[in-house]
């Protein structure tokens, strides 16, 4: 005799006992007091309140959760990151706080080309095992979607290497991880007196192979005085795009090169970093629904003092994602949450607005809105559970341990309550 008869539509899992930051709909936070949600084959089935629910929790799920009288969020999404890299660069910190510009360090050969040989070095293995536990950190933070670039290989051998062990990063199954081929990120040494060469390879070489082989979602180019110039970014945005790959751009983090308008010409799906972000490039952004995506972790490591232009931003209706842009220059941050405070105190951004940055945005940002990104019926089940009374607590702890669990495609781990 079986114990219990379950029937094929009952739902597999139902969280009660929590309330629901949705981030849809017109209430802040799109929040559901004393909610319930429910995912049935990885899949958002139903969210509301408690109340509307249409019969007891046990009659509904095989397995009723609670979440303890807590907030469940749509699961983090970290839209911008170059997580996976060979080596450190703690040294360049110590001659930053002696005195050092970053610019400074990458025209001496420092910078993003230092962390290029170290990845050069690397096998795919060693790779995978370092950025491994940065990945934990994500999703101790409560990420259930990671962006990675490419960046530090800069020949077409070393490129495949890195986006190959951002494939394997996810190769568990518990987290959804996107590729981005980042291959303008800074002209490797043996270019160093043929830009055009290197442009060239990347746009008619790397470009096409990439696209073929399916390795990335977009193309990212990194447009800047100590990066590349807009013409040169222009024509790898047109080899992306002849190639069916979308595009996002570095823009306007240390000079204005008005890279964030060029981004939005092309259709970009985001723009990225924007502190020196002039007028006009906001305009494009807003008239593109180009999203704005804002890095405090950079902004704080190297010490900047010149803002994103957040107010003007909010004003044109940009839609602005947070990330962390895990990297080992400029900004070595693997914590969410913290990202969420700094967007706050430095950036002066709302809490909510600092949540929707993490979750609806950062979906937006990688085309995704979707799929992930609010709590709604048909999206992905990927939640995140927090032992919080109000949603702005996720901003305003630093360094405190907030996740219950996570759950990614209906699947709990992390479990951490009780
Ligand atoms: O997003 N600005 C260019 N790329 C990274 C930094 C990479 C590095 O310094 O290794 C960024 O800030
Ligand atoms: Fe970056």
């Amino acid at each position: 005799m079986p114990l219990a008869v379950y029937r094929n539509d009952m739902w597999d899992t139902l969280w009660i006992e929590a309330n629901l930051a949705t981030m849809a709909g017109p209430a802040p936070y799109g929040a559901i007091r004393d909610g319930a949600v429910a995912a049935k084959d990885g899949r958002i089935a139903w969210a509301g309140p408690r109340k509307a629910l249409p019969n007891a929790p046990e009659a509904l799920a095989r397995e009723v959760r609670s979440a303890g009288g807590g907030w469940i969020t749509p699961g983090l999404v970290d839209c911008h990151t170059h997580l996976v890299f060979g080596g450190d660069r703690a040294r360049e910190f110590e001659l930053r706080l002696e005195g050092a510009s970053y610019e400074e360090i990458a025209r001496a050969g420092g910078g993003i080309v230092s962390t290029v040989a170290a990845t050069r070095a690397a096998i795919v293995e060693d790779l995978v095992r370092s950025a491994a536990p940065r990945l934990a950190a994500l999703k101790a933070g409560g990420v259930t979607t990671v962006e990675i670039k490419s960046g530090y290989g800069l020949d077409l051998e070393n490129e495949l290497k890195q986006l190959d062990a951002a494939r394997r990063l996810g190769e568990d199954g518990d987290i959804r991880i996107r590729r981005t081929f980042l291959g303008l990120h800074a002209l490797p040494p043996e270019y160093a007196n043929d830009r055009d060469g290197y442009v060239s390879l990347v746009a008619d070489t790397m470009i096409p192979e990439v696209a073929r082989s399916g390795v990335a979602d977009a193309v990212d180019a990194f447009c800047e005085g100590i990066g590349f110039t807009a013409a040169e970014t222009e024509r790898v945005f047109m080899a992306a795009r002849a190639h069916g790959l979308p595009v996002k751009l570095h823009a306007e983090q240390l000079s204005d090169l008005d890279g964030a308008a060029l981004a939005a010409r092309h259709g970009a799906l985001s723009a990225d970093h924007l502190e020196w972000l002039n007028d006009a490039g906001i305009a494009a952004m807003a008239k593109a629904g180009t999203v704005a995506v804002l890095l405090p972790g950079a902004f704080y490591a190297l010490r900047e003092t010149k803002l994103p232009p957040i107010d003007k931003l909010r004003a044109a209706g940009v839609p602005m994602a947070i990330a962390t842009d895990c990297n080992p220059g400029s900004s070595p941050v693997a914590s969410p949450l913290l990202m969420l405070n700094m967007a706050c105190t430095l950036f002066r951004m709302t809490p909510e607005e600092a949540l929707a940055g993490m979750t609806r945005e950062g979906a937006r940002a990688l085309g995704l809105q979707d799929e992930i990104g609010t709590l709604e019926i048909g999206k992905a089940a990927d939640l995140a559970v927090w032992n919080i009374g109000e949603p702005a607590e996720l901003s305003y702890w630093i360094g405190a341990n907030l996740l219950r669990e996570r759950v990614f495609a209906g699947r709990v781990d992390g479990y951490q309550g009780e």
